[in-house]
């Protein structure tokens, strides 16, 4: 894990022995998507300014204490969560994870940087007081897995936030469907056909709150509706 702060910055470097690959490469359990990594901004910047951002800021800005952002990306959620204590961002595709560690760096709070998957967090039981998934339980391997250590470590009064795309109905359901072998490939793994709300009633490990499911996407898009909750632990 890597450490950004007064003393330890700029560790910029990835993961030794990893090669960072042109489109996609697996090395191990890693896989490195160094196009989309290099896209990735650029295709949000939209979406950031006229929805993501916000919907981003009203998740994130109340979050205190050790906050684990779990597939942190480029490390879009930094800049929200002004109210942590401390942030442990775990990004395994180093190319991701090398925008991420400069995002890092740059950060007022402090933020450690984790190469761990996010059914396998390296972390103690009940060891943080948040849990933060956006746009992540897409591309996850396993939403369930994730969601379970994502229970494991929280403490028994944390909070799991959640921002995702999901699952529409009907025409789009199908439409979604048919195009997630394509999509999975162009979107770094992501499937634009799962029911993250569905998934987390079924764990029954939170109770969830605020449930918010909106569309600032065009209809047919298919990372759209998008749903966005807070969640505290059930046992
Ligand atoms: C679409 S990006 C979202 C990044 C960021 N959370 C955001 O909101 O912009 C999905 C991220 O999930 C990461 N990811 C994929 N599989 C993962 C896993 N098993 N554990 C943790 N992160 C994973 C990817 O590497 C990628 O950075």
């Amino acid at each position: 894990m890597r450490a950004y702060g007064a003393d330890m910055r700029a560790q910029s470097e990835d993961t030794p022995g990893v090669a960072t690959a042109p489109f996609a490469t697996s090395v191990g359990s890693v896989r490195s998507h160094r196009v989309f990594a290099t896209c990735y901004d650029r295709m949000n910047a939209a979406a950031e300014r006229t929805f993501l951002g916000r919907r981003r800021a009203a998740l994130l800005g109340g979050l205190t204490g050790t906050v684990l952002d779990v597939g942190a990306g480029t490390g879009a959620n930094l800049p929200h969560l002004r109210s942590a204590e401390r942030v442990v961002a775990v990004e395994p595709d180093p190319a991701m994870r090398q925008r991420l560690e400069r995002r890092a760096a740059e950060s007022t709070i402090s933020v450690e940087v984790s190469a761990a998957s996010a059914d396998a967090l390296p972390f103690d039981d009940a060891s943080v007081d948040a849990v933060v998934f956006t746009l992540v339980l897409c591309t996850v391997g396993d939403p369930n897995a994730a969601l379970a250590e994502a229970r494991r470590v929280l403490r028994d009064d944390g909070t799991l936030a959640v921002l995702e795309h999901v699952r529409g109905t009907g025409r789009l359901a199908r439409f979604q469907d048919a195009i997630t072998p394509v999509w999975k490939v162009v979107g770094a793994g992501c499937h634009p056909n799962r029911d993250t709300l569905t998934t987390l009633r079924g764990l029954g490990d939170f109770a969830i709150h605020d449930v918010d499911e909106f569309r600032e996407l065009p209809r047919w898009f298919p990372a759209s509706p998008m749903l966005q909750l807070t969640a505290r632990p059930t046992r």
